[in-house]
């Protein structure tokens, strides 16, 4: 493992563990739309990775989810979702993440998600495999969409925009043998990774919710595309991956759904 993989792994501990252990406390809440909440505790996960990674590498960018910091035009940056889960976080449910991925011109090149509440680590290096505290993982076998445990989570703006993925879920639902809405969209990523999942849809997440998670799923041997099947990128709106078997039968289901009106 390269130096930026371990020093990665160490900051996601840290800060989960620190989570962890502030679980049941009382959190001041901030919105950031209707339903849409920050609290204290991802902005102080978030600079204490913030922190760490710029007393190391002082010129590296950052892009993280609570605050905006300017560029500075390095070749690296860092993205950064410092709670996965703040919804569950906020009502004590423990079902949260943190999740760090470095980006080399352009390519993400480690990435890891942290769940502390089980001591998981999932880790991945470009090119040299996805891990589940330091074991190899792989994709599921599953063949079959209607023998899939699917994940999926539902966009902060679900009762303004019509597109809000209740036609997608109704379909998925009656043709997978399962749906669960977990709460973290980088846990639900990392599941599928480790053969958890069999497969994971969701709409409108932003770069720090899906880049560990791609590498992930890419080193794990899935696959991760848009709704329709074209190649994903880290600022497309809508994201589909799968254990490679059923990602076809996903998005025929998926076209399925009436479009949003
Ligand atoms: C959210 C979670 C949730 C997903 C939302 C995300 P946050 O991230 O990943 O599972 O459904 O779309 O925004 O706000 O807890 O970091
Ligand atoms: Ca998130
Ligand atoms: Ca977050």
């Amino acid at each position: 493992m390269d130096s930026f993989g371990s020093f990665m792994m160490e900051i996601a501990r840290q800060a989960g563990d620190w989570l962890k252990g502030r679980l049941d406390e009382e959190h001041t809440i901030d919105y950031k739309g209707i339903i849409n909440i920050v609290t204290e505790a991802d902005r102080q996960s978030e600079e204490m990775i913030v922190s760490a990674i710029l007393g190391r590498y002082p010129g590296h960018d950052i892009l993280a989810e609570e605050k905006d910091r300017s560029p500075q035009g390095s070749p690296y940056r860092w993205i950064i979702d410092p709670l996965d889960g703040t919804t569950n976080y906020a009502h004590g449910y423990p079902v949260f993440c943190v999740s760090i991925a470095l980006e080399e011109n352009g390519v993400i090149r480690n990435g890891v998600v942290y769940n502390p509440m089980l001591g998981e680590m999932f880790y991945a290096c470009r090119s040299e495999g996805a891990f589940l505290n330091g074991r190899s993982i792989r994709v599921s076998g599953t063949r079959d969409l209607s023998h899939s445990l699917l994940a999926t989570g539902f966009p902060y703006d679900i009762r303004e925009n019509p597109d809000n993925n209740m036609d997608y879920f109704n379909v998925m639902a009656r043709n997978a043998q399962a749906i669960r809405r977990a709460g973290s969209a980088a846990l639900d990523m990392a599941y599928v990774a480790a053969g958890r999942f069999d497969g994971f849809w969701e709409l409108r997440l932003m770069p720090w919710d899906t880049a560990a998670g791609w590498l992930l799923l890419v080193e794990a041997g899935g696959k991760v595309t848009n709704l329709s099947g074209a190649p994903f990128a880290l600022d497309a709106p809508h994201i589909l991956a799968s254990n490679g078997r059923i990602h076809e039968s996903m998005i025929a289901a998926l076209r399925l759904a009436s479009p949003p009106g």
